[in-house]
């Protein structure tokens, strides 16, 4: 749309951690209210929020009661019905409560260990109630600070062993879910087991049902490890594994800012939308952000309304990119449309192949231009084009 003002039908997802996040950090108490989950649906669906998300704990407080959980369920799913927003993920806390000091999956206790399985399947009950498809885990706390203290062999095994449970457990009640694994460099752990994309979709092939299994990347994870998101998630769309995708903003090799989308790194942010909207992906466009503590709730929501129009105004400025005639001359000059060639012709040999030759002198001279196009994506994103 020209006006950039999200619609449902843009398939924009928040959390109530994000919204909702009070501000507490490792240097500063809450600067916010709680905000009260029905409250966020009312909001985001006023903004014009596709879905909300959550972890078990955000929307059922620890402890509770049967009767009580019983109670917020019901009345999250009344709001939901008169806003129409949807609950199209839904993930675990493994990470605040003290037993998971040594993380969930991979603690060294093996009752913690049980525990946190006992937690993900009970809420996969719920997630699957809501009618969720995806159900994300984040082993933040699953690391170490020191090698000293863990085994990672076994640390992959029981890792391993924990997804072949859990996809064994989605198929014999027969819920229509995927998992998607989130990759996280470090943060709250010194180091975190599976710190990138490219780590999780190895560790996917491993399990006993690997096709249930994608990813969730995160661009501030990738981008805190130093790499380039748009790498990661098209190597993540090659092996057809997106599953999900939590956007936000980092700016460079630091701890995890969880800005808004579009904050940090922008051309980034440019070249992400262009990958995903070129390639189709059909998913959630989930906003895993913090609002700086600077902000009042009212800043809150500037914030997450921010997020879904930066995501619409690069979209409307990537395709204007793809469809500029220059763009295509330029491209055509880089040879970017060489690259889909297979190398070599169907039929063709590798004696047909030892035969040619290649004249090093001049094609060593060869130019790619690369420069005249990314200005050009450069001035349509500073909208001078
Ligand atoms: C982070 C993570 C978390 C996870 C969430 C889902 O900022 O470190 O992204 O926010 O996405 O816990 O499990
Ligand atoms: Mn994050
Ligand atoms: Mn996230």
């Amino acid at each position: 749309m020209s006006d950039h003002q999200p619609t449902p039908e843009d398939n924009f997802t928040f959390g109530l951690w994000t919204v909702g996040w009070q501000g507490v950090n490792t240097f500063g108490d809450a600067v916010r209210p709680p905000l009260d989950p029905v409250e966020a649906v009312r909001r985001l669906a006023e903004l014009g929020a596709h879905g909300v998300t959550f972890h078990d704990d955000d929307l059922i407080p620890r402890g509770s009661t049967t009767a009580e959980r019983d109670a917020i369920v019901a009345r999250f799913t009344a709001a939901l019905e008169e806003t129409g927003l949807t609950v199209p993920m839904v993930t675990t806390n493994l990470f605040s409560h003290p037993v998971f000091r040594d993380g969930g999956f991979t603690s060294n206790s093996r009752d913690v260990r049980r525990y946190a399985l006992r937690k993900v399947i009970r809420n996969i009950d719920l997630a699957a109630s809501l009618g969720a498809r995806t159900y994300v885990c984040w082993g933040g706390m699953d690391g170490a600070e020191s090698e000293a203290g863990k085994d990672d062999h076994a640390a992959l095994d029981r890792l391993r062993e924990a997804f072949d449970l859990l996809c064994s457990y989605v198929r014999d009640q027969g819920y229509d879910l995927r998992f998607a694994i989130e990759p996280k460099p470090n943060e709250p752990r010194g180091d975190v087991l599976l710190p990138t994309v490219g780590h999780a979709l190895a560790f996917i092939n491993s399990l006993e049902h690997s096709e249930m299994v994608g990813v969730n990347p995160e661009v501030g994870h990738e981008q805190m490890a130093g790499l380039n998101f748009v790498h990661g998630v098209a190597q993540a769309l090659w092996a057809d594994k997106l599953f999900h995708i939590d956007l936000n903003g980092q700016r460079g090799v630091k701890y995890d800012q969880d800005l808004r989308f579009g904050a940090g790194d922008l051309k980034e942010a440019f070249f992400l939308v262009d990958l995903l909207e070129r390639a189709g992906y059909a998913g959630p466009k989930h906003f895993d952000f913090k609002p700086p503590r600077t902000e009042d709730m009212s800043g809150v929501w500037e914030s997450a309304a921010a997020c879904m129009r930066n995501y619409l105004i690069l979209k409307d400025k990537a395709a204007a990119f793809r469809a500029d005639p220059a763009v295509a001359v330029a491209l055509a000059e880089a040879r970017v449309p060489e690259l889909s060639e297979s190398t070599l012709s169907p039929g063709e040999s590798v004696a047909d192949l030892l035969k040619e030759d290649l004249d090093l002198d001049e094609v060593g001279r060869r130019g790619y231009h690369f420069e005249r196009l990314d200005q050009l994506a450069l001035e349509h994103l500073l909208g001078v084009r």
